[in-house]
């Protein structure tokens, strides 16, 4: 079976934008040997300073990827510093990669600037421009054959087919596969005020967020600026609501657009089709996190767990690399 691995930083609370990338993981899962990991050691490169939190998110992530259907049963699910091979890997694989690899990747250039503008943060660390090296050991690693992604990650997935193959040009050995991105269709859904989705804004919807909270979201959703009495005609293409409605309420959006354009729905009548059918998709997984939430001895044991079979798998990994390398 070809083997899935992805990964996520522990950055706090779910957004929906997270939501279908975990409902996606949760299909691979029939397809797929899968292997999802809480990529903490991530989430240093740039939050080195704000650890206070961790453990928290960390334990936070892993119960709500349980509640939307992860399942300890069909997928190894596990914690990125629990196994030590990911940092020992990311070393080795430093002796290999040119440096200009890593000063070339558009995320890095990318982040440094919004990070200095956002905050006057400087993140030009060593950790931080390996990110991608880590993310390559991460995946070679399990000896992963796909690596569902957003399309943002695509330039380290390519940073990672390059170390794979210059280790193999290297230690002339056929040990790691060519790891391929795997899009699936999801949609980037914007904030509720048009901008990107990012906790800075508070413009994001939680997936755990309570049925009040989900309805002012919804509301404060912003719709097409020129309509403002229910019969001028609407822009659909052009509002946030519609956007979701074209995800969330798939079957009828194709009404809704029409009836949009033809002054016939209101804005508000709109917002409640699209706050009912959010509702109604989040409604089992509040209440499967809630019962996971009361039964931390579980959590313990699905953590452990996941954590043993993802280090039996990294440590066979990790001889046969020490033996292509002559370091045992
Ligand atoms: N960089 C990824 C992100 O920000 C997270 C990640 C870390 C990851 N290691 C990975 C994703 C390995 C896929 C495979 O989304
Ligand atoms: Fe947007 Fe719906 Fe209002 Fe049309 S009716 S502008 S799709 S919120």
């Amino acid at each position: 079976m070809k083997k899935v691995l992805s990964g996520m930083r522990p950055t706090g609370k779910l957004h929906i934008g997270h939501l279908s990338v975990i409902e996606n993981w949760v299909k691979l899962q029939e397809k797929y040997e899968t292997n999802f990991f809480i990529a903490d050691y991530h989430a240093l490169t740039t939050q080195f300073d704000d650890t206070a939190m961790l453990q928290k998110n960390i334990r936070n992530m892993m119960i709500d990827w349980l509640a939307i259907g992860l399942s300890p049963e069909k997928s190894t699910l596990f914690i990125q510093s629990k196994i030590p091979e990911h940092a020992e890997l990311y070393l080795l694989f430093s002796m290999i990669t040119p440096l200009s690899w890593l000063e070339r990747c558009p995320t890095y250039k990318g982040q440094v600037e919004q990070f200095r503008e956002q905050s006057g943060k400087d993140i030009t660390t060593h950790g931080f421009l390996g990110y991608p090296l880590l993310q390559g050991a991460d995946i070679l690693l399990y000896l992963a054959n796909y690596v569902p992604v957003g399309e943002d990650q695509l330039p380290h997935i390519e940073i990672t087919r390059e170390i794979a193959r210059r280790f193999n040009f290297i230690f002339r050995t056929k040990l790691f596969p060519e790891p391929e991105g795997l899009l699936a269709k999801i949609p980037l859904l914007l904030g509720t005020d048009g901008r990107k989705m990012s906790k800075s804004y508070n413009n994001y919807i939680n997936i755990m967020s309570t049925e009040d909270e989900l309805n002012k979201k919804v509301k404060s959703m912003i719709t097409d600026p020129e309509r403002i009495r229910k019969d001028d005609h609407g822009h659909p293409d052009i509002c946030i609501v519609y956007q979701y409605q074209k995800i969330y309420n798939e079957d009828i959006s194709g009404v809704i657009s029409e009836n949009c354009k033809a002054g016939k729905i209101g804005c508000m009548e709109c917002k409640k089709l699209l706050f009912e059918k959010l509702n109604t998709h989040l409604l089992p997984i509040r209440e499967r996190r809630l019962e996971i939430e009361n039964n931390p001895d579980y959590i313990d044991d699905v953590i452990a767990d996941g954590n043993k079979r993802a280090g039996q798998k990294a440590q066979e990994t990790m001889t046969k690399i020490k033996e292509a390398m002559n370091l045992i």
